[in-house]
């Protein structure tokens, strides 16, 4: 039986909004199939641990349908994602903002992330604002 796959749109918004599309595996997580297509992505421990890897979620296959009313859109990363471990570099008010960590996260829709060391940045500031 062929293996099912999501197509992940990965945007770089440090690099004028830079666009790729990769095709991950049901068993593979997002980091993996960008090293597939060789597309770099920032990564350290790949365990869950660091933080390095920290994508955004920006939009989800079948988001809109689920948000009803909800003006915001819910997109919800539990839904979008299984991890392969505990997420232990990000904690909960990280997650329900949409971050992902790339190296254990395998896509369960397809979606459009915000990637690359600004993402990162981004979750390393807010703690002390
Ligand atoms: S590379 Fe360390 S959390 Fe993903």
């Amino acid at each position: 039986m062929a293996k099912q796959h999501h197509d992940v749109t990965l945007e770089w918004p440090d690099a004028d909004r830079e666009t790729r599309t990769v095709a991950v595996d049901e068993d593979e997580t997002v980091l993996e199939a960008a090293e597939r297509a060789d597309i770099a992505l920032p990564f350290g421990c790949r365990t869950g641990a660091c933080g390095t890897c920290t994508g955004r979620l920006l939009e989800a296959d079948g988001a809109e349908s689920a948000a009803g009313d909800d003006e915001r859109g819910t997109i919800d990363v539990t839904d979008a994602f299984s991890y392969r471990r505990s997420p232990r570099a990000l904690k909960d008010r990280h997650r329900a903002d949409g971050y992902v960590l790339l190296c254990i996260a395998s896509p369960r829709v397809g979606c459009r992330l915000a990637v690359g060391a600004s993402v990162h940045t981004e979750l390393v500031d807010n703690p002390w604002k």
